[in-house]
């Protein structure tokens, strides 16, 4: 590998997620500070009411996140919210473009790409969704599918420390299924090249993840994948138990 990119092990905890919830992070708080992940990085993407307190818990070695902001800074957006507020409640990175949101709320990559932006604003790393649907799969389309949204969503202004790519197949997401090991080979090594095409400064470097039904017994074969660098976890990112296992990957 022509460049050493520290990993990312993410987690997304999407609409889960209550007071008493913030036990398991302190319990994952406590594992990465006590060298779980070895010189990975670790982060939770926690629900926006737990922003704040979840920061405080999640200490010195784990970081928090948003899983979503606006496009827009401040202002008249009843229930939404701005990437400059998730930083003030201690936000480091911000996911934008999750399949989720693109499915439930007509997300187009425009709109990815100006929540990206409004997120540079406010000092946060983005973290890029993009995958392809199970239909898109089977039709031969997975590729080019996935380079138009990350071509649309990516902004020029991109840079491996404001942005982490992840590609996460709509099919594998929740369900338990992932792609074979050639096809997320495959399709991370066309996004290498791709971003090596968009950005000549930065294309290298910019860490690449993979999500969908990343667990604790595939997580080391699909870690060890080259361009693979590192995991955005769903389900598993719940328990501390699992999220840690994943993460041991690169202990
Ligand atoms: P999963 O979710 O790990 O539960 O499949 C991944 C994601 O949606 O980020």
């Amino acid at each position: 590998m022509a460049i050493s990119r520290n990993a990312l092990v993410a987690g997304n905890w999407k609409m889960n997620g209550v007071s008493a919830s913030l036990a398991e992070l302190k319990a994952i708080a406590e594992g990465v500070a006590g060298g779980a992940a070895g010189t990975a990085a670790c982060a939770i993407c926690l629900p926006a009411t737990l922003l704040a307190r979840g920061a405080e818990i999640a200490g010195q070695h784990l970081l928090v996140g948003g899983q979503d902001c606006s496009a827009e800074t401040f202002g008249a957006h009843t229930g939404d919210l701005a990437a400059e507020m998730l930083r003030d409640s201690g936000a480091s990175l911000v996911i934008v473009g999750h399949s989720e949101r693109r499915a439930d709320h007509g997300e187009t990559n425009a709109v990815v790409r100006a929540k990206a932006e409004a997120a540079y604003r406010a000092g946060l790393t983005a973290i890029i969704c993009v995958g392809e649907t199970r239909p898109q799969r089977d039709a031969g389309d997975a590729l080019e599918i996935c380079g138009a949204q990350l071509e649309g969503s990516l902004p020029p202004g991109a840079t491996p420390d404001n942005t982490v790519l992840a590609y996460e197949p709509v099919w594998a997401i929740g369900t338990g299924l992932v792609p074979t090991v050639d096809d997320v080979a495959a399709m991370h090594a066309f996004f290498r090249a791709q971003l090596k095409a968009l950005l000549p400064h930065g294309g290298d470097a910019l860490r690449i993840l993979y999500g969908g039904s990343v667990k604790p017994d595939n997580a080391e074969s699909l870690m060890r994948i080259d361009n693979v660098d590192g995991a955005l976890i769903g389900g598993a990112s719940l328990k501390a138990k699992d999220f840690l296992a994943i993460a041991s990957v690169y202990a």
